[in-house]
């Protein structure tokens, strides 16, 4: 796939535009200016999905394109779109402390310290705290926007949630987070295997079978 990293940037501040609250809108872009390169040059994760020169960049575009487009799906949902766009825009951001720039060949990808003794998790709220320690924000709204980065999985586990999703905002981050992870990596493997044979995803946690249909267009 030929993923054109500059452009894919420029989405993701044109999402970032759509952010009604001021500060919150503010926020993203500085965030997303300071750490521009780091987004362009490292993977998403050092082998599950995206895992490539700017993965993290795109992963967390495809997970604010999800969740616009789940949200989408049910135009009745009251939900704060403010909080689905800023959250998902900034859920990996503590990603940038835990990897190098993504080389070919490289198989040591992690940055060591601080991504094993506190997480991407703990460390995007750090980041995102700071920028907002600037702002005259109500205290618990500050907690519902740092929530949506620390609770953006929905498991306590080795990547896990600081506190488990209690805003079903952060649900729909989650959800769109998940399908992305698990969809991305699917591409080469379901394309590489044989009509009616199975196929792993690098963190499935079975093998699937691809389709025996005869009318199986794979060039849908
Ligand atoms: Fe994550
Ligand atoms: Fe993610």
């Amino acid at each position: 796939m030929n993923i054109n990293l500059n452009e894919i940037y420029e989405k993701c501040i044109e999402y970032s535009n759509k952010i009604k609250n001021p500060i919150l809108r503010e926020v993203s872009q500085l965030i997303y200016k300071d750490y521009k390169e780091k987004l362009m040059n490292k993977p998403a994760t050092t082998g599950s999905h995206h895992c490539f020169k700017g993965g993290l960049l795109y992963h967390i575009y495809s997970v604010t394109k999800n969740a616009i487009t789940l949200c989408d799906l049910y135009p009745q949902l009251e939900v704060d779109m403010d909080l689905i766009i800023f959250g998902s825009l900034l859920h990996d951001i503590g990603k940038t402390n835990d990897f190098k720039d993504f080389e070919e060949n490289n198989e040591n990808l992690t940055n060591g310290n601080s991504s094993a003794l506190l997480g991407h998790s703990y460390e995007g709220t750090h980041i995102v705290e700071i920028y907002l320690s600037k702002y005259d924000i109500d205290e618990q709204f500050k907690n519902q926007v740092i929530h949506s980065i620390g609770s953006h999985m929905n498991e306590y586990s080795e990547w896990g949630a600081l506190v488990l999703p209690k805003m079903l905002e952060v649900v729909i981050i989650n959800f769109a987070d998940n399908i992305d992870a698990h969809i991305e990596p699917a591409h080469d493997k379901i394309s590489n295997a044989k009509i009616g044979e199975l196929y792993k995803i690098e963190n499935a946690p079975r093998e699937y079978y691809k389709s025996l249909n005869p009318n199986y267009n794979t060039n849908r």
